[in-house]
């Protein structure tokens, strides 16, 4: 294409209508999503994963550029996707987020304010961010607001846009995968939502090689921080006790032996594995599973690939007191045709970031 052409092609793209493309990079895929608005709720029409090297991201620093890129443009390609308008997930410690108060005022003194507060919490520097916040609400007796901050690194965000760019995307947001799951319980959930905000809700995405915890409350996270441990470090484990291939430990892991078996060894360190991890998951939500503790929240929702551990709900049940279930989109989501079972389960597992990122609207 003559870049006459794609740059016309770009700015057409600005002028799209509906909802944006949901692009997660994550550490071990690549996650697109396509959401279309129905009278109720959202359908979701298309959705692709491209799985990426061990290498390609180590401790959240892209090493291979053209990997990310390849795997952007072949997951759009697999999805059949024809639009190019993006809202790209970010998480990890180029992005925070807090939750705070500030006194009551005009317009501009609440935003001074909030930006001002923000400096204090933003570990790369308040000036290399771009810093977004959301007012929750107002508690009038102590007349301040309530507010949900989020940043995120300016260059690092960048990066990521040009990644689409190469692939041929146009990128509108950038948004935070905690803020992306937070949109999607909140919609999937609406029904239940009073109840939740009142009492508290823990959310646990297990991914790859993130665990993202939310502890949601009065209308929106408390809490949010993400932990490195995930399912690479179980696959790794396997690998190495069981002396065979990370792909033969990976599937020795998700689909057991021939049979569809886990064997025993296999089972021993799923389990040694799930204890360690919920122990650093403990120390996180100390606060909010004290037994007794007025603050203690015993709604719990999980998502995420190392959701289906064998062991893990129940682990984690035993872990809060309290009643942890799956986290499903499409409990209220809707599902265009061309999706089978198994791919729907499939996403419904490890899609929660990329359909949150595609709730957003163009
Ligand atoms: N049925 C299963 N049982 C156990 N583990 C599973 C299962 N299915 C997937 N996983 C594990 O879940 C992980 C992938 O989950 P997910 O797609 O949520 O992670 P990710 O989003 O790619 O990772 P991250 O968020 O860390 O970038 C892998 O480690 C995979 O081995
Ligand atoms: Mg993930």
């Amino acid at each position: 294409m003559s870049s006459l052409m794609k740059q016309y092609k770009d700015l057409m793209a600005q002028f799209e209508k509906g909802q944006l493309v949901g692009l997660d990079i994550g550490l071990s895929a690549v996650k697109v999503a396509v959401l279309s608005k129905t009278k109720k709720t959202f359908k979701l029409d298309k959705f692709a994963s491209i799985p990426l090297s061990e290498a390609a991201i180590i401790e959240d620093e892209v090493q291979k550029p053209e990997e990310i890129i390849h795997a952007i443009s072949q997951a759009i390609h697999t999805a059949g996707i024809k639009k190019k308008i993006v809202n790209i997930g970010m998480d990890g410690p180029n992005t925070m987020t807090k939750r705070f108060q500030v006194p009551d005022g005009t317009k501009e003194e609440v935003e001074d304010n909030i930006l001002w507060e923000s400096e204090q919490y933003i570990p790369f520097g308040a000036d290399d961010s771009e810093i977004d916040y959301h007012i929750i609400g107002d508690i009038p007796e102590d007349d301040v607001k309530d507010v949900l901050v989020a940043a995120l690194r300016i260059d690092v965000a960048e990066k990521y846009m040009d990644y689409a760019k190469d692939a041929g995307l146009f990128t509108k947001v950038v948004d935070l995968n905690v803020l992306a799951i937070t949109n999607l319980f909140e919609h999937v959930y609406e029904k239940d939502l009073d109840l939740y905000s009142d009492e508290g809700v823990i959310i646990i995405d297990f991914g790859a090689q993130t665990t993202t915890i939310i502890v949601y409350k009065n209308g929106a996270p408390v809490l949010t921080r993400e932990l490195n441990v995930g399912g690479v470090l179980i696959t790794e484990e396997i690998q190495r006790i069981m002396g065979v291939s990370y792909e033969e430990a990976e599937d020795l892991k998700t689909f057991g032996d021939e049979n569809g078996n886990l064997p025993e060894e296999i089972v021993g360190i799923i389990d040694s594995q799930v204890a360690e991890q919920l122990a650093e998951i403990k120390k996180v939500l100390n606060f909010y599973i004290a037994a007794g503790s007025s603050e203690q929240i015993v709604n719990c929702l999980i998502t995420g690939g190392g959701a289906k551990l064998p062991g893990m709900m129940e682990e984690l049940a035993d872990l809060i007191g309290g009643d942890v279930k799956i986290f499903n989109p499409f409990e209220r989501i809707e599902l265009g045709k061309n999706f089978s079972k198994e791919e729907i389960q499939k996403i419904a597992t490890i899609g929660a970031v990329p359909i949150g990122l595609g709730l957003r609207l163009v």
